[in-house]
């Protein structure tokens, strides 16, 4: 992989904004270098902009090096970066395997970038022939959700070390929903693979949502483009100290986890059992896609009763699809109720 050719040039040429933070690295001492407040409010300072500890914290978890790391204000900035150090606006182009997680599509489309959509078939997995078809010179970056957004399953790895042998941009893997298949994950490959980007996120399996924090997992070279590019402080003091907390309490992530597969296999078994219940397919995520008689009806039925899931239906592959996400013990039950009493 040739990585300035594939590199914007005025990215590549770019000198970014050096902060005072980036300037002086050190602590301690006297700061009359950034026009903060002076005065101790336990945020007067500038947040670390190379997010030296929690990449020092992630690296240790997920066993890559913190030079292989990067943090985005949620895996939404990591997706909107790359388009941006990538793809020239009006002349490149994103691949993205339909159906999918829309804010690929919208990030470009911001950008003024092209979404060339392949659609996946009908089992959900990709189609590494239609995908090199559909690739031209333009074709910067081919983004694999695994597992997928809204289909809820994991990709086939020999599909995807066929599709990522053969991609001649950056394959981005976003593995937003991993913690719940933690075996599947392609992270080991990004020693192997320097066009590979993983990204993954707090917002799931975490219970962060609310921190906005996303990780990206790849080459030293694209890690060193996205501090680059990314604004100096997108990290917050707030989300980095939450973050370095909850990796410490990581047992709690875990427990949650095995919460939420044990409540996604109550919530297929009793899927399985209701009349206007066609099709429940199979999950490596925290939600499942649940194939009905009458999506239109018993969305807004269930919307009714006060629970909100999401109608997919008018989703490419998706006909008659509802998402649902999967909730505790409670939430599931009171689902699963106004189903039958419908
Ligand atoms: C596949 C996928 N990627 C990324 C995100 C967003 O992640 P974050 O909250 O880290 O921006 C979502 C959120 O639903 C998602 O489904």
């Amino acid at each position: 992989m040739n990585l300035e050719k594939l590199v914007r040039p005025n990215i590549w040429r770019l000198t970014p904004y050096s902060s005072a933070r980036h300037d002086f690295e050190g602590t301690g001492g006297i700061h009359l270098d950034a026009n903060e407040n002076p005065y101790e409010t336990g945020l007067n300072r500038y947040p670390d902009p190379h997010h030296g500890l929690v990449r020092e914290k992630i690296a240790a978890i997920k066993g890559v090096p913190p030079e292989f790391i990067a943090l985005g204000n949620g895996s939404d900035e990591i997706i909107d970066l790359l388009i941006r150090i990538f793809c020239q606006p009006g002349i490149d182009q994103i691949m993205t395997l339909d159906p999918t997680y829309g804010m690929y599509r919208v990030a470009a489309d911001i950008c003024d970038v092209q979404t060339v959509a392949v659609s996946l078939d009908t089992e959900y997995q990709p189609v590494p022939e239609a995908i090199a078809k559909a690739t031209t010179p333009h074709t910067k970056l081919l983004f694999l959700c695994h597992p997928n957004n809204p289909t809820a399953n994991a990709l086939d790895q020999n599909l995807v070390h066929r599709i990522v042998e053969a991609f001649p941009g950056i394959v981005v893997i976003d593995e937003a929903y991993i913690d719940f298949c933690p075996d599947k994950t392609f992270v080991p490959w990004i020693k192997r693979y320097p066009n590979l980007v993983i990204m993954q996120t707090f917002s799931k399996a975490w219970g962060l949502a609310g921190i906005r924090l996303g990780m990206a997992f790849s080459s030293p070279e694209i890690i060193k483009l996205i501090y680059k590019v990314k604004p100096p402080y997108n990290i917050s003091t707030y989300t980095q100290e939450q973050a370095l907390q909850s990796i410490r309490n990581k047992n709690q992530k875990d427990w949650w986890v095995q919460k939420i597969l044990d409540q996604r296999q109550w919530l297929t078994v009793e899927l399985e059992k209701l009349p206007m219940v066609e099709r429940v397919y199979p999950s490596d995520t925290n939600f499942i896609l649940v194939r009905v008689d009458d999506a239109k009806k018993w969305y807004d039925h269930l919307r009714q009763e006060g629970i909100i899931i999401r109608n997919r239906s008018n989703v490419h592959l998706c006909d008659g699809c509802l998402r649902i996400t999967v909730g505790t013990a409670l939430e599931n039950d009171a689902l699963i109720q106004a189903l039958k009493n419908a």
